[in-house]
């Protein structure tokens, strides 16, 4: 089986192209990404092609040239970035994922699009939020994400594509940076204190959130595509989280790592709105049970491994 990533230039399909191709052989992998310098990168370690997802004709051709049976489908705009052009927002999610889904129903593949936090909006319970809860988020991203939860429901009970996903939380990692979304800080935060001693948060310091260091989600991915479907009671989309924690709590576990590290707080009222409106914790049983979801990272561990990682890349 040849598996398609589609968006892969961006901060999970960098890296899950490696974790594929470990588990499924380097040839079996095609990494697409819409812009040219993204596949020149790919390209070196993978087989690489140009490709705009919105571009149905083309999508159809690399679909079928290279016989694809599995496609990642990772191509969004992430929340804060969403605020600033709704209508682009909705063209480019919902485009590549409905494109996504009617490829793999004629050619037969399995489909993964991740959904998110985002998905939940302020009526959500916050507090250990349920894998079946009120869904009413106040974001364009959150809509999208929504609607392609239900778009990929309906694919499965209507035409029995074989969709799966899971709502990811803010994805912690050190290889390519993410860009848009409003768990970032935990990201850029890393970066900005190795270079600078210093970081400035767009995030209020007691806003808690889920998050997911890298090699988790990696697992995410392939876990659940590759599970017994009879075990499946939900598909799209499975809560999932290895961690909440507030800036505040990172701050704390970066300091103590490094004691000249400074924080202040400068809120940004888009991204203070939306992570106010995001669960604090995510229930993620039904995970659990139905394809054996396991984190293995914590806060204690990232930290750890983050400033090493990234220090190495600097220091490169
Ligand atoms: N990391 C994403 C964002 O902040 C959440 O899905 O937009």
């Amino acid at each position: 089986m040849n598996i398609l990533v589609v968006g892969a230039g961006g901060q999970i399909g960098t890296e899950l192209i490696p974790h594929l191709q470990s588990l499924y052989g380097e040839d079996n992998v095609i990494a697409a990404d819409l812009k040219k310098d993204n596949v020149l990168r790919l390209g070196e370690s993978c087989r690489a092609i140009t490709l705009d997802a919105l571009d149905m004709k083309s999508y159809r051709e690399v679909v079928s040239n290279y016989g694809i049976g599995r496609i990642y489908n990772l191509v969004a705009l992430l929340s804060a970035t969403g605020e600033n052009n709704p209508q682009l927002a909705w063209e480019i999610n919902m485009g590549a994922l409905l494109n996504s889904l009617e490829l793999a129903r004629e050619f037969n593949c399995s489909v993964f699009t991740p959904s998110s936090i985002g998905a939940f909006g302020h009526s959500t319970p916050h507090i250990n939020t349920p894998q079946d809860t009120v869904m009413r988020p106040n974001t364009i991203y959150g809509v999208c994400k929504v609607a392609g939860e239900l778009l990929s429901d309906y694919y499965y009970t209507r035409f029995g594509v074989d969709a799966r996903s899971v709502r990811f939380p803010g994805i912690i990692s050190n290889g390519a940076l993410p860009g848009g979304g409003t768990t970032d800080y935990a990201v850029e935060v890393f970066y900005e204190i190795l270079k600078t001693g210093h970081y400035t948060c767009p995030i209020p310091e007691n806003t808690f959130m889920d998050m997911l260091y890298m090699p988790d989600a990696l697992n995410a991915c392939t876990q659940l595509m590759d599970c017994d479907p009879a075990n499946l009671v939900h598909r799209n989309s499975f809560n999932v989280t290895a961690m909440s924690f507030s800036p505040k709590e990172l701050f704390a576990a970066i300091k103590s790592r490094i004691p000249s590290a400074t924080f202040k707080y400068e809120v940004d009222p888009v991204k203070d709105k939306i992570s106010a409106s995001w669960p604090d914790s995510m229930d993620d049983s039904c995970a659990r049970k139905e394809w054996g979801w396991n984190p293995t990272w914590d806060l204690e561990l990232m930290v750890d491994d983050m400033l090493k990682a990234i220090s190495a890349k600097i220091n490169r």
